[in-house]
């Protein structure tokens, strides 16, 4: 089954997302509106944003280009692309979640953007083989339990020459400091246990060299957590969850949160997560 956000949950099973340095990608969410909102955080963080204008600049749309992206959450993108494209071009999101894809949709039609979007599925674009000559897919493969296929798919849709960046974080390179080593290891474990596919990131390059694309260039952000958020609401869970799996005590969990509030408060606190992008193309 396809592993979408929208079959997930922050509560009982750890979502971490790419947020800022350890935030989720969802909070337990009632109204849908959470979701937009969390979409929204990510988007403002400086790493989201520089590797966004790098992926820009390695993919280089161009008037009159076909751009999708796959994935493409509340949009903004796609609406770039839209402007890039021109009048001559064509722009597409394709999204799963459907509260997702109507916020979009409103966004682009309030900025008055020919961007499109269209419900859709990773594992099997609705699109035609040799279509596009621009895609981009951000923070989507950590969801993935099958990121090979979704590879295949991202290649089958590029047109020859085809350019794309695939993007996602890498949960190995998580740093949560200041805490106790052994702790601070497990609690990151444990986050690693609950995520669908924990090490996206450095298996990006892998996937589309398999998937017949050629690696032009790879870059790397870390999303670092402003220090003056403390120890953070999802250290905290990850933490809570830890010791339910009984890999730390309560005893060494209160002693992590107590670290952190003091890091925090003295600024000696950094709470990060690598998040890495490969740019590709189809071969002609
Ligand atoms: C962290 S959000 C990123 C959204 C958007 N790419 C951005 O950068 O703002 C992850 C996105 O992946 C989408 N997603 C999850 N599983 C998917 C799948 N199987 N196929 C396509 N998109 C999927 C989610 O619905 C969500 O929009």
């Amino acid at each position: 089954m396809p592993d979408t956000m929208a079959n997930s949950s922050v509560g009982t099973v750890p979502q971490p997302g790419t947020g800022s340095g350890l935030q989720p990608d969802r909070f337990d969410r009632d109204g849908q509106d959470q979701l937009v909102d969390v979409n929204d955080l990510h988007a403002a963080l400086p790493g989201i944003r520089r590797l966004r204008n790098w992926a820009h600049e390695a993919l280089a749309v161009q008037p009159g280009e076909s751009a999708v992206e796959i994935g493409s959450g509340t949009g903004s993108e796609v609406i770039a692309f839209a402007d890039l494209v021109g009048p001559t071009g064509s722009a597409i999101g394709v999204e799963p979640d459907p509260n997702l894809l109507a916020a979009a949709e409103r966004r682009a039609r309030k900025a008055g953007s020919t961007a499109k979007f269209q419900p859709g599925d990773a594992y099997g674009l609705p699109f035609g083989n040799d279509t596009f000559d621009v895609a981009l897919c951000e923070r989507v493969f950590q969801h993935l339990t099958g990121p090979a296929r979704a590879a295949g798919e991202i290649a089958r849709v590029l047109k020859p020459g085809g350019r794309v960046v695939v993007m996602d974080s890498d949960w190995g390179t998580a740093i949560v400091h200041p805490g106790d080593r052994h702790v601070v290891h497990e609690v990151i474990e444990t986050m690693i246990a609950g995520t669908t596919n924990p090490f996206a990131g450095r298996r990006l390059a892998g996937q589309l060299t398999a998937a017949g694309l050629v690696v032009d260039d790879i870059g790397s952000h870390a999303l670092i957590q402003d220090g003056g958020i403390g120890a953070g609401a999802l250290v905290a869970r990850i933490a809570d969850m830890a010791v339910a799996r009984g890999s730390i005590t309560e005893r060494q969990r209160d002693q992590l949160i107590a670290d952190l509030e003091a890091g925090a408060a003295t600024g000696d606190s950094h709470l990060s997560v690598t998040i890495f992008a490969v740019a590709a193309h189809k071969p002609l």
